[in-house]
């Protein structure tokens, strides 16, 4: 079959497969093919390193950058599904729980319900580890306010792991790392314990880390390796 047909069986038209053979973003057996006339062997056709359509779920991250909403659709705000490329918007991919729109870092995109589930699910404990940025400085008594578990005005939160990075009198920065993810959680620690946030990063969810190579607003496929951790994480095969 030519490259540029078997390229649109996933999920793009003729011409917006052309454009992606063009741009370096297929490749046959392992290697870039830039004619649209070659023959290839279809099963042997990656668009963005993803196996075509039919052939199983789909895993991605993205590192999502300041005012995009995780969010398939928004009216007002583009969404981080927006950040990927025309063919994989086709393809069902949903957010594995959400970060605020101010929030910035990793987020994972899949079609697979079951892993996206019990990541978020508080049952199967998913560390999701953030760098903080906040006001004035942070000692002990903050590292063992998250440990102990800070209450909240509707829920005690879970403990939770606090590692100052960087204390100054102005502001500080830690990581912080939490197995479950209410609704503005994270913020609402930091503020209960008298340091409002000023930024926040997602840095790994379930020991899968933000790639460093990838920079804000860009995706890439996860390795099946990345799978397999999240998997076992979640007793998933
Ligand atoms: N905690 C927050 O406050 N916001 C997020 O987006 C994620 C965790």
């Amino acid at each position: 079959m030519r490259l540029d047909r078997a390229a649109a069986l996933s999920g793009l038209t003729r011409s917006e497969a052309k454009k992606a053979i063009a741009a370096g973003r297929v490749r046959v057996d392992g290697q870039v093919v830039r004619d649209c006339a070659a023959r290839v062997e279809p099963a042997q056709v990656r668009v963005d390193g993803l196996e075509p359509p039919g052939t199983g779920e789909l895993y991605i991250m993205v590192n999502k950058p300041a005012g995009v909403v995780t969010a398939t659709e928004d009216s007002r705000w583009p969404t981080v599904v927006q950040l990927l490329p025309e063919n994989l918007r086709r393809r069902g991919l949903g957010p594995v729980g959400r970060l605020d729109r101010d929030v910035t870092g990793l987020v994972l995109l899949t079609t697979d319900g079951q892993l996206a589930h019990r990541l978020i699910s508080p049952k199967w404990k998913a560390e999701k580890l953030y760098r903080a940025e906040c006001a004035g400085r942070l000692g002990e008594a903050e590292v063992q306010a998250f440990a102990a578990g800070v209450a909240l005005s509707d829920f005690t939160a879970r403990p939770a792991r606090l590692v100052i990075r960087a204390a100054g009198e102005e502001a500080s920065t830690a990581d912080v790392a939490l197995t479950e993810g209410k609704f503005h959680q994270v913020k609402r620690m930091f503020e209960a314990v008298g340091h409002p946030l000023t930024s926040l990063e997602r840095l790994s969810i379930g020991g899968v880390a933000l790639d460093a190579a990838l920079a804000r607003g860009a995706w890439r496929p996860l390795e099946a390796a990345e799978v397999a951790r999240l998997k076992a994480l979640c007793d998933m095969e």
